[in-house]
């Protein structure tokens, strides 16, 4: 008997502008999962905006300062979700 298809995991990963977070957001990437990698304001261009490019609408790019303190609660909601992982 065919096993139920699992629904693809999503991973939020704070701080994926570069460094840790971005290589962290190709990795998972390249495993199959979603990623919503969050940058900081502004209209700069990371390398994270270069691999959304690439992602075929897997990677979501939300703006998000975790020291402003209502786009950081909005964000821990999100890291409830059942099928979600939150890393920083
Ligand atoms: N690299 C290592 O080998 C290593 C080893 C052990 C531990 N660590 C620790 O792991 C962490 C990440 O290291 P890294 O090398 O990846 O650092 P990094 O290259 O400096 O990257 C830091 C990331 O955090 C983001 N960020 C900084 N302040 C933020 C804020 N207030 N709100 C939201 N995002 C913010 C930065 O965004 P912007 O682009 O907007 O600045 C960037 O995406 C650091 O705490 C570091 O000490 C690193």
């Amino acid at each position: 008997m065919p096993r139920p298809e699992r629904p693809v995991p999503t991973i939020l990963i704070i701080g994926a502008s570069r460094g840790l977070g971005y290589a962290m957001a190709a990795e998972f990437l390249g495993h199959g999962w979603n990623v919503v990698g969050t940058v900081r304001g502004g209209t700069r261009r990371t390398p994270l905006h270069d691999l959304a490019d690439t992602s075929q609408g897997r990677l979501e790019i939300e703006v998000l300062d975790i020291n402003d303190p209502p786009s950081s609660t909005r964000y821990t909601t999100s890291c409830q979700r059942d099928d979600s992982t939150c890393c920083s």
